[in-house]
């Protein structure tokens, strides 16, 4: 197998390279969009197929590669469906296990807190962390729905129970370290071992750190895979181009095609959420459907009129917080919950089957 870890000096992040020279399959993990073009010679040099580009997570401080890997390869898009990412391919869960060159298997680890979504890869002995956990260190928690206990939980039961001899490869280091190990970040990382969860909270909590200069830029554009508006644009032109027959629409097709960029969780997911708390409840129904019954502390915002209520909704000021939204069977939900997307709203996430399967779950 061909591995590589490639650096990117501008914001000090790493991607990982994996392939095979005999199916010639080959994945990408957390590629910078500055290197698109290093990373298409690297292929072409090898006469490699990429097969996966994947995300630990919507990062704040890059621009991902991966929309235009896309474009260009037809490569998968890869990441985790909580971080509502419209434009991935693959909407990864915990426990994924993504196959490529015959055999060869990468674990999708969910290791949220740095953000909600962000997830660790398992290939082989070889743990890539993105932001969850660095060498001597990890992610912050304090933006992008951060949440310092979540990420001790993930790290001490989910990371530090991997084998000892398991490789820690990280998404950054500031300080020119490549590779660590499970043994060696649970017995030396300062901010972990040792640390009770209470004190880990405590440091996560008083870091002071300055807002990252591209977060701005970077995270909107990665939740479609690092393509800008016009690079967005050119792929539905292609669409447009390539469609045989312009054929009219259904609003069931319309559905449908919401249903794709957006993520549906089942009654049960929705009640674990509402019971953990700090999330928004929007119901989308019309207001005769509300007043016969409805989601306590849901807020009623008709479908119809979603667009022009969220500017004026103290509840929905902040575009970080999980937005879940409901109508009565899952279709009116879809839509809203894609144009919640397209406003610039990360983590939005609608009940399948609606009030309807929320009621049939209390009988
Ligand atoms: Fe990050």
């Amino acid at each position: 197998m061909i591995f590589k870890q490639l650096f990117d000096t501008e914001t000090w992040t790493y991607t990982y390279f994996i392939a095979d020279p005999i199916t010639k399959d080959a994945v990408l993990i957390d590629p910078v969009k500055s290197h698109i073009d290093e990373y298409i010679a690297l292929l072409d040099e090898h006469g490699l197929k990429l097969k996966y580009s994947l995300e630990t997570h919507v990062h704040a401080d890059h621009i991902t590669a991966s929309g235009l890997l896309r474009q260009k390869l037809g490569a998968e898009t890869g990441v985790s469906q909580l971080c509502g990412a419209v434009g991935a391919s693959l909407q990864l869960q915990d426990g994924d296990v993504l196959e490529f060159a015959g055999g060869e298997k990468i674990k999708v680890i969910a290791t949220p807190g740095h953000t909600k979504g962000s997830v660790s890869f398992l290939w082989r002995d070889r743990l890539f962390t993105g932001d969850s956990l660095f060498i001597g260190g990890c992610g912050r928690t304090d933006f992008q729905s951060g949440d310092a206990g979540a990420l001790y939980d993930c790290i001490t039961q989910r990371l530090f129970t991997l084998p000892d001899d398991t490789l820690v490869y990280p998404g950054h280091d500031y300080q020119g370290r490549w590779v660590s190990s499970i043994k060696q970040e649970r017995t030396t990382n300062p901010r972990l071992a040792g640390k009770s969860r209470e004190e880990f909270i405590e440091i996560m909590n008083n870091l002071n750190l300055p807002k990252p200069r591209l977060i701005d830029e970077a995270v909107p554009a990665n939740r479609y895979c690092g393509l800008d508006e016009d690079e967005r644009q050119d792929a539905v032109s292609l669409r447009e181009a390539t469609r045989p027959e312009r054929v009219s629409i259904s609003a069931q097709d319309l559905v449908s095609m919401a249903k794709q960029q957006i993520t549906e969780i089942g009654v049960d997911k929705a009640k674990q959420l509402l019971a953990e708390g700090g999330i928004t409840v929007v119901d989308v129904r019309e207001e005769s459907e509300y007043a016969a019954g409805h989601l306590d502390k849901a807020l009623p915002i008709p479908r119809g009129v979603l667009e022009f209520k969220v500017g004026t909704t103290p509840e929905l000021a902040d575009k970080a917080k999980t937005i879940l939204v409901y109508c009565r069977t899952g279709g009116r939900a879809a839509m809203a919950a894609q144009t919640l997307q397209s406003l610039g709203y990360l983590n939005v996430l609608s009940i399948a089957g609606g009030y309807e399967a929320w009621q049939k779950s209390l009988q």
